[in-house]
């Protein structure tokens, strides 16, 4: 069942126009421009979001602005986003610490298809702050294990310095639950894993042809990796991407996110691959 107001998947979305208060528990600066916040919802309702849906997150008098959950809603008691500081409401939410209040508008979007991908070996891609609305997914997946085959993960960063979630990190370096690859484009005196863009790691590991593939990042990254699933003769139909970058209004209003006859916000921002591949704009 759709919700009434976007025909996205969420059906406990009564009110879009609404925004609920959620209080931040913890605060911390995740690299030099990102800050990791983790919040519950402060009428205590549990977590109601599907892996890659969004909320609106806004402080009154200054806007707001999309973000993707960067948790999974099998962790039912908190969740957590990660905002870039890159303009006047992104900069006023940085200012926001521990027991402050941030108002969110949500969940929003159809995200990741959870029943097409469970019962299938699965590989993400995620660059940059592509990792943040994709955790949600691998903490869905580690979290029901059992419930997924293989499970690859690839994860690129400008440099060390940028690497997101790095308590994340050293757990997946070491977990026998997902086969996990990592590169910097930019090496660094204490760097000692490999160099190169994220292509490189398709090296690695084989990765088989009847993979369901999740790609998040920076525009660039997609034509890339999309060569490398063609070459490994994965289906168009089993590869979805995450084009969230593109959204403003989040609810099928504003037309920022519009490409041809999609909109980012309500169509997706999780899209099949072959339902977008024509539409050039979108990459
Ligand atoms: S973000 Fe406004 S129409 Fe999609």
């Amino acid at each position: 069942m759709a919700c009434e107001n976007c025909n996205c998947s969420n059906m406990y979305n009564e009110n879009i126009f609404m925004p609920k208060e959620a209080v931040i528990v913890r605060a911390e600066m995740a690299t030099a421009t990102e800050k990791h916040f983790t919040l519950k919802w402060a009428d205590d309702s549990p977590n109601y979001f599907e892996p890659g849906q969004f909320v609106e997150a806004s402080l009154f008098g200054y806007g707001e602005i999309p973000i993707g959950f960067a948790s999974s809603p099998t962790r039912t008691k908190t969740f957590d986003l990660i905002i870039r500081v890159v303009g006047r409401v992104s900069g006023a939410l940085h200012k926001l610490d521990k027991g402050d209040t941030m108002l969110l508008r949500g969940p929003l979007g159809k995200g990741f298809p959870m029943d097409k991908l469970r019962g299938q070996n699965i590989l993400v891609v995620a660059g940059g702050i592509g990792l943040c609305p994709t955790r949600s997914l691998i903490q869905y997946i580690m979290d029901r294990r059992e419930e997924f085959k293989q499970f690859n993960l690839f994860y690129g960063a400008r440099s060390a310095d940028e690497q997101l979630f790095l308590d994340d990190l050293a757990n997946w370096r070491k977990s026998d639950d997902v086969n996990y690859h990592e590169t910097v484009d930019r090496t660094s005196e204490n760097w000692r894993g490999n160099v190169g863009v994220i292509t490189t790691l398709f090296q690695k590991t084989p990765i088989s042809q009847d993979t369901r593939v999740i790609i998040c990042g920076p525009p660039i990254m997609y034509k890339f990796v999309l060569i490398e699933l063609d070459k490994l003769g994965i289906p168009h139909e089993n590869v979805y991407v995450d084009l969230e970058r593109r959204m403003k209004c989040g609810i099928g209003k504003c037309g920022h996110c519009q490409i041809n006859d999609k909109y980012v916000c309500t169509d997706g921002p999780v899209f099949q691959y072959s339902q977008i591949e024509k539409l050039e704009e979108a990459f």
